[in-house]
C-alpha cells in the first residue's frame, strides 16, 4: 500500500476532469424500481425486543434446572441476535448491555462466575473490532441517499460495484435501487456484521476481509462511507489500481484538495462526492 499523501499525483489526476455537477432531488416519490423490501424497527424496539429475549432465555432455560451460567450465556447470545444488527455503536451497546446489567441490577446474577460477564465484552469486540471503531463507526447510508446517481455516473451492464467497508449492507441496499443489474459486492472487516450483511443481501457477494488489502482493480466503481482521514488514502488507492473510466464514490466525505466530477445531494441527505478515475 502506498502511503496517503501524494497530493500531486492526486490533483492533477483528478482535478482534470469536467466541472463539478451538482443535483438536488427531492426525497419523495422515487421512480427507481424497489428491488428488495426491508423490515426495520423503529428505535427502541429492537433493544427492548433484545432484552425481553435474554430474559424469557434466562427465566426458561432456569425453570427447565440449568446452571445460571448457561442461562446467562444463552440469554446473552439471544439479545445479542439483536444487536448485531443495531444502526449505530450506542444502539449496539445499549441493545447488547441490557440483558446482562438488568440481570446484574436484579439481585439474580449473584452466583454465576465472574468469568461470564466476559461474555457481553466479547461479543461487543467480536462484532465490532477496535480497528473498526477506529477506522470507521457503524454508521448506514440512508435507503435513498444514492438516488440520481445513475444520472451522474455512467456505468455499463451488469457493472462491478463495491461497497468497501460494507457494514451490514445499508449501502449495497441502495446501490441495488441506482443499478438494479450491477453485480453488487461487499467488504466488511467485522466477522458477525459481515454474517449480517450476507443475510441481509443475498444477492450481494459479500466476503470479510480488510478493505485496504483487496484488490480494487476489477471493480467499475468502488462506493465509501468512511471518516474524512480515510479519504486520500482511498484516492491514491484507486488511482493505483483502478482502470481509466472507473469510479470512487464516497458518500459525506471529499477527497480534500481533489476536484470531483460531481456531487450528489438529495435533499435531507448527506453529499454524495463522485470521481471519475483518469
Ligand atoms: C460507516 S460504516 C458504512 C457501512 C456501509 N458502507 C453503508 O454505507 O451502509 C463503515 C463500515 O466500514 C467497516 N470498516 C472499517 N474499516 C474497514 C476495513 N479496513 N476493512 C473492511 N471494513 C472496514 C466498519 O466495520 C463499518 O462496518
Amino acid at each position: 500500500m502506498r502511503s496517503s499523501a501524494r497530493p500531486s499525483r492526486l490533483q492533477s489526476t483528478l482535478s482534470s476532469v469536467r466541472p463539478t455537477r451538482s443535483i438536488r432531488k427531492e426525497r419523495s416519490a422515487p421512480d427507481a424500481p424497489r428491488t428488495h423490501t426491508r423490515i426495520s424497527l423503529p428505535w427502541p424496539l429492537p433493544a427492548l425486543l433484545a432484552w425481553s429475549l435474554g430474559w424469557s432465555e434466562w427465566l426458561s432455560t432456569q425453570a427447565s434446572g440449568l446452571p445460571a451460567a448457561g442461562s446467562f450465556v444463552l440469554g446473552t447470545l439471544a439479545a445479542g441476535l439483536f444487536a448485531v444488527g443495531a444502526r449505530s455503536r450506542w444502539r449496539l451497546l445499549i441493545t447488547l448491555a441490557g440483558f446482562p446489567l438488568s440481570l446484574a441490577l436484579s439481585g439474580l446474577s449473584q452466583g454465576l462466575p465472574a468469568v461470564v460477564w466476559l461474555l457481553p465484552l466479547a461479543l461487543l469486540a467480536a462484532a465490532y473490532p477496535l480497528r473498526a471503531w477506529r477506522d470507521a463507526p457503524l454508521f448506514p447510508t440512508e435507503a435513498d441517499a444514492l438516488e440520481g446517481l445513475e444520472t451522474l455516473v455512467a456505468l455499463p451492464p451488469m457493472a462491478r460495484v463495491l461497497d468497501a467497508g460494507c457494514g451490514l449492507g445499508h449501502g449495497l441496499q441502495a446501490l441495488q435501487r441506482v443499478w438494479p443489474d450491477a453485480r453488487l459486492e461487499g467488504i466488511e472487516w467485522s466477522w458477525p456484521i459481515r454474517l449480517a450483511a450476507g443475510l441481509r443481501c443475498p444477492w450481494a457477494r459479500i466476503r470479510q476481509g480488510d478493505m485496504w488489502a483487496a484488490s480494487w482493480a476489477e471493480q467499475d466503481l468502488v462506493y465509501l462511507f468512511q471518516r474524512p482521514e480515510s479519504m486520500n488514502r482511498a484516492a491514491e488507492k484507486a488511482l493505483a489500481e483502478m482502470r481509466p473510466g472507473s469510479w470512487l464514490v464516497s458518500l459525506e466525505f471529499d477527497v480534500p484538495g481533489m476536484r470531483p466530477h460531481a456531487r450528489l445531494h438529495n435533499e435531507g441527505q448527506r453529499p454524495v462526492w463522485i470521481y471519475v478515475i483518469r
